[in-house]
């Protein structure tokens, strides 16, 4: 069965549908409407590195939708600590559930894990790799925010070298014709077989190590955290913590439409002056990261979403 390990697991087409669907399961996601599509379907989180919002949406999808969450829990209490290997794992979860969602530290670890499992995995994360569900509620809340994924202008910020949000969230925007400006320092810029990639798909990219000069033009400005647990030594983290701040007098020449989006955590990269800002879109970015995720459970997992769903009644 077909699993969610990078964006190229996606047509156009289907990312389209995906969206769509989401958008009609907002009043579910809402708790406004009960709608058990997933009713005894079980998803189970495999989640090796920490995660808030992935795990805790995946789960609030799964619910909302009738269905029910096998977790790992802490990797500490679980198998791994006795030295129990991922293979093994996956083949005994795979048994116990219908659909794995996971996140491991490892780069390509979900893609090893899909090529065992008989059930679909969703990637929630692999190392510096990929987030391909995290794009799913980025690409909602874009277009949510802008009527259309086509033709923007977006701003991608911060650790383009290991943030895995921005790996994902390039390659699909390229894909929709958005202009790419990746704004980060020399030593955190976005890798090279990440930039040919890009490139093979016709991309528009800048680069510069200037947040303010991006400002006036973007559409979106996409803020990330610098990576610290991916940094191979606490020098070279230390030399570019803090290296970007948005504060709310830094949006004065932005565009009236324009959005700041990140994936969260943040650690100081938007300050929290910023939150009262029409532009401020990082919360209800989280939050669609319900509908996003619900919508790909039922894509994964055969279930058809119903074209109309009333807020207050149900399936129509
Ligand atoms: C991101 C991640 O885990 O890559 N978090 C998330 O899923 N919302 C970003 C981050 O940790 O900085």
């Amino acid at each position: 069965m077909a699993s969610l390990i990078t964006m190229d697991d996606l047509t156009n087409e289907e990312i389209i549908e995906v969206l769509d669907n989401a958008e009609r399961l907002l009043p579910v996601a809402r708790g406004e409407t009960y709608l058990p599509l997933l009713e005894g379907k079980i998803l189970g989180n495999l989640f090796f590195e920490p995660s808030t919002r992935t795990r805790m949406s995946f789960e609030t999808a799964m619910k909302r939708l009738g269905g029910e969450v096998v977790n790992l829990g802490d990797v500490k209490t679980s198998s791994v600590v006795k030295g129990e290997t991922l293979f093994d794992m996956i083949q005994m979860v795979d048994g116990y559930t219908d659909i794995i969602a996971m996140r491991h530290p490892r780069q390509g670890a979900a893609q090893y894990a899909s090529d065992s499992a008989r059930v679909p995995i969703l990637n929630g994360g692999d190392g510096a790799g990929h987030h391909p569900t995290q794009t799913m509620l980025d690409l909602f809340t874009i277009r949510q925010a802008h009527g259309t994924l086509e033709g923007l202008n977006v701003a991608l910020v911060g650790d383009l070298r290991f943030g895995r949000t921005v790996h994902s969230l390039s390659h699909a925007l390229v894909r929709f014709g958005c202009t790419l400006t990746f704004v980060s320092p020399e030593s955190l810029s976005m890798p090279d077989e990440i930039i040919s990639d890009l490139k093979r798909h016709g991309a528009d990219i800048t680069e510069t190590a200037d947040l303010s000069s991006v400002i006036p033009s973007a559409d979106v400005i996409y803020m990330t955290r610098i990576q610290k647990e991916r940094f191979p030594d606490e020098d070279e983290y230390a030399r570019v913590a803090g290296i970007f701040k948005l504060c709310a007098a830094d949006l004065s020449p932005a565009k009236g439409g324009m959005i700041v989006m990140h994936p969260l955590p943040r650690v100081s990269e938007i300050s929290p002056d910023v939150d009262n800002t029409k532009h401020a879109r990082y919360f209800e970015q989280a939050f669609n990261g319900v509908v996003a995720r619900m919508s790909l459970l039922c894509r994964l997992l055969n279930v058809e979403v119903p074209a109309i769903i009333s807020s207050n009644g149900g399936e129509n």
